[in-house]
């Protein structure tokens, strides 16, 4: 059987990782790219990974690239490109230089591998895979954006270790943006199939919330140098691996909604089908009033954000 070809597109901490896991799970054969001023990182780290499959006994062939050439034919291609706030640094500078950077690379997957499923992961989130839908020009359901897989992860994590269980047994769902208004839902989420609701006291439950809202930077704070890369890297390969072998995971990713949510053309965190066509389908779930207003707050983060991204860099034709 002809093995999967996956290009990651920026060979930093999420992208390497997410080579890793990948491989480890033989889910194809693997391209790591990065930008030639990086001259023989990404080969290098191809190397190294490629080096570790003997140990590990898994069979894929990965080579590390800055030339688009060696990308072309992809199945999927997972864009990590991008550069993380720098001190002094505002939140419009970085929406600016990553939104050009994922401009970048969009138009150049395009060309190289026009039948691919495009997972963006770079941020901001949201504006960065709309970026990426409006270069490559592809149909919404194969340009998606993850978020949902690791934001619920850190929540399952966190239920799991609130309550003494094994993480296996734990459930999440989560709507909205990836940033500080996603709307964790307690209501949709379980343990051995219980409600949390009735595992859980309200006041804990709703800082447990709030601690999965902060989780990304409460691991910048806790790394000084950098943002999480092996939690993002695991969802990342988790959604690989739910398009190359067709799984139809229901799990929630940043995915294109228009009449979806009313929300109007733009990418939200939302529960998705996930499989070989990339989102097969999106699953509208009833919201409490709460959940509603908290929702729509989080949709009206990611338009402001959008729009802004407009206004520095203009909008492709
Ligand atoms: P990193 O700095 O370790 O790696 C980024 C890589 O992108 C660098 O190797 C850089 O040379 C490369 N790059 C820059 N411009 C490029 C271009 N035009 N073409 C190809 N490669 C290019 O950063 P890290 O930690 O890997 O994070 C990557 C991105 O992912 C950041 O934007 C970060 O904020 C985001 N992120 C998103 C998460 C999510 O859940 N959506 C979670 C974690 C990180
Ligand atoms: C995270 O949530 C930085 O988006 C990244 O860890």
């Amino acid at each position: 059987m002809k093995r999967a070809k996956i290009t990651i597109v920026g060979a930093g901490n999420v992208g390497a990782t997410t080579a890793h896991w990948c491989a480890a799970a033989e889910l194809g054969d693997i391209v790591l790219l990065d930008i030639p001023q990086t001259e023989g990182m990404p080969a290098g780290k191809a190397l190294d990974l490629m080096q570790a499959s003997p140990i590990f006994g898994f069979d894929a062939k990965i080579v590390g690239t800055t030339d688009y050439a060696d990308t072309a034919g992809s199945d999927v291609v997972v864009v990590t490109a991008g550069i993380p706030r720098k001190p002094g640094m505002s939140r419009d500078d970085l929406l600016s230089t990553n939104a050009r950077i994922v401009g970048t690379v969009a138009e150049q997957i395009g060309q190289s591998s026009p039948n691919a499923v495009v997972i963006v992961v770079s941020n901001p989130l949201d504006a960065m895979v709309q970026r990426a839908l409006q270069v490559t020009g592809f149909p919404p359901q194969r340009v998606m954006g993850q978020a949902g897989v690791l934001d619920t992860a850190r929540f399952r994590a966190f239920l799991a270790m609130e309550l003494n269980v094994s993480v296996e047994d734990v459930s999440a769902m989560l709507l909205g943006g990836h940033g500080d208004t996603m709307v964790p839902l307690a209501s949709c989420s379980s343990v051995g199939g219980i409600p949390v609701t009735q595992l859980i006291a309200p006041e804990r439950l709703a800082e447990i919330v709030e601690r999965t809202r902060a989780g990304g930077a409460e691991i910048v704070g806790l790394l000084k140098t950098g943002s999480a890369y092996y939690a993002p890297a695991a969802a990342s390969a988790q959604m690989v691996e739910a398009i190359i072998r067709d799984k139809k995971r229901l799990i929630p990713c940043a995915a294109y909604c228009d009449r979806e949510y009313g929300v109007g053309g733009y990418y939200v965190g939302v529960p998705v089908v996930l499989g070989a066509g990339g989102v097969e389908r999106i699953i509208e779930l009833e919201m409490s009033r709460e959940e509603q207003i908290a929702f729509q707050k989080s949709v009206d983060a990611v338009k402001g954000l959008v729009e802004t991204m407009a206004r520095l860099v203009g909008t492709p034709q």
